[in-house]
C-alpha cells in the first residue's frame, strides 16, 4: 500500500465566542449560600459567561470557527477537517462538526467528527487533526472546542454551579514542512473514572473535586513533563503555559512545580470560569485577539478532567499576518 512521506502540521490562527450575559460571583451570591470571598480564594473565578436562548454548542461553534478560519486567513472552503470536542452537545445527530460544516458553507465537505473526552477534549481533537494532516488525509483541520456547561449544572448546589461557565474556542491547522504540533501524549486514571460525572433526571454535573484536586497537584506536573519530552524540548524551551481552565488552585501550583514563573500563562478562568473542552482554546484565543500572547511561541497545553482523562501537547503559537 502506498503511504504519503509524514509531514507536520502548525496553528495559522485562532478565534473564539462566548455568550454575552456575565454572571458575576456577587450575583451568584444572591441565588445560593456563597460569596466572592470564597469563590475567589477556593477557585480564583471571578465572573463568567452564560449562554442565553439562542447560545448552543452549536452556534458559539460555528462563531468560533468563523473567526479562526479568518484570522488564519482562509475561507470555509479551504478547510478539509472540522473536529469538535464538546459534553455538552445536545442532538446525536447532526452532531456539531457536521453542522459547522454546512452552516459556513465549506463547499468541499470536510469531513467532520465530534469527540467527548471531556475538560481534555480539545488536546485530544488537537492531535486526531495533527495526525490527519501528517498521514495525507487533510491538508488543513479546524479544532474547536465548545461547551454550555451551564445547561448541566445544578443552580442550587453551591460546590459546583459557582465554576461552570460557556463558552467556544478554535484554532485552524495548516500542513507544514516543519512540525510545528508535539507529538501528543495522553493517558487516563481509571480509579477516577467515575469522579466526574454528568447525572441522568435531571442531567446535573457532579465531581469529586477534592480528589480531582489532590490528583492535579500531585500527579499532573509530571504527566506535563512528559509532554515536553515527547516533543524533545525542555522545560527552558517552553514560552507559555495553557493548561486547562479548572481552577486557578491548580493552576498556579501547576505552573510553580514546573518552574514555570517567567512564562506567559493562560488565567481566563478568572474570567470564563471552567468551560471544559473550551477552556484550553477560549485562552489562547482571547490572549491572541488582545495582543498578549506571543507569536511563534512553544506553548505547552495540557488537559484533564472527566474519563478520567489528560493529553497535551507542545504547540507553536502562530505567526501574525502582515
Ligand atoms: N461557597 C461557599 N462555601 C462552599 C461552596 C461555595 N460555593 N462550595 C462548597 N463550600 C463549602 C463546603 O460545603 C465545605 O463546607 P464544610 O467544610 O462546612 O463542609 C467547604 O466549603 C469546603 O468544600 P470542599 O468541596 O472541600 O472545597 P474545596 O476546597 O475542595 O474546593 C473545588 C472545591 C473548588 C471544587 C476544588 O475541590 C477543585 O477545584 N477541585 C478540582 C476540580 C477539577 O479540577 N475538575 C476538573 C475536571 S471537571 C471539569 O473541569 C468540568
Amino acid at each position: 500500500m502506498d503511504t504519503p512521506a509524514l509531514r507536520g502540521s502548525r496553528i495559522l490562527g485562532f478565534g473564539h465566542h462566548q455568550p454575552a450575559r456575565i454572571l458575576t460571583n456577587d450575583e451568584l451570591s444572591t441565588m445560593v449560600d456563597t460569596n466572592d470571598e470564597w469563590i475567589t480564594t477556593r477557585t480564583g473565578i471571578k465572573t463568567r459567561r452564560i449562554a442565553g436562548p439562542d447560545d448552543t454548542v452549536t452556534s458559539m461553534a460555528i462563531e468560533a470557527g468563523r473567526n479562526a478560519i479568518a484570522d488564519a486567513g482562509l475561507e470555509p472552503a479551504d478547510i478539509g477537517f472540522v473536529i469538535v470536542a464538546s459534553t455538552t452537545h445536545r442532538d446525536r445527530a447532526p452532531y456539531t462538526a457536521g453542522r459547522v460544516a454546512a452552516a459556513l458553507g465549506m463547499a468541499n465537505g470536510p469531513a467532520p467528527i465530534d469527540i467527548n473526552t471531556a475538560c481534555s477534549g480539545f488536546e485530544y481533537a488537537m492531535a486526531l487533526a495533527d495526525q490527519s494532516i501528517r498521514v495525507g488525509a487533510s491538508d488543513t483541520a479546524l479544532v474547536i472546542g465548545s461547551e454550555t456547561l451551564s445547561s448541566i449544572a445544578d443552580w442550587t448546589d453551591r460546590s459546583t454551579c459557582v465554576l461552570v461557565g460557556d463558552g467556544a474556542g478554535a484554532a485552524v491547522l495548516g500542513a507544514s514542512d516543519t512540525a510545528e504540533i508535539g507529538p501528543v501524549s495522553w493517558g487516563s486514571v481509571p480509579h477516577l473514572n467515575e469522579a466526574v460525572l454528568v447525572t441522568k433526571d435531571p442531567e446535573y454535573f457532579t465531581q469529586q473535586g477534592r480528589s480531582i484536586y489532590r490528583w492535579a497537584i500531585t500527579e499532573a506536573a509530571g504527566h506535563a513533563r512528559a509532554v515536553v519530552e515527547a516533543a524533545g524540548m525542555t522545560l527552558d524551551d517552553i514560552e507559555v503555559f495553557a493548561f486547562h481552565q479548572a481552577n486557578l488552585r491548580i493552576i498556579e501550583p501547576l505552573v510553580e512545580a514546573l518552574g514555570g514563573q517567567d512564562k506567559f500563562v493562560v488565567r481566563d478562568v478568572v474570567e470564563s470560569g471552567n468551560t471544559s473542552a473550551a477552556s484550553v482554546p477560549l485562552g489562547l484565543s482571547k490572549a491572541w485577539s488582545r495582543g498578549e500572547l506571543p507569536e511563534g511561541a512553544a506553548t505547552l497545553l495540557f488537559g484533564f478532567g472527566g474519563g478520567f482523562a489528560h493529553a497535551g501537547q507542545v504547540v507553536r503559537t502562530p505567526v501574525r499576518r502582515s
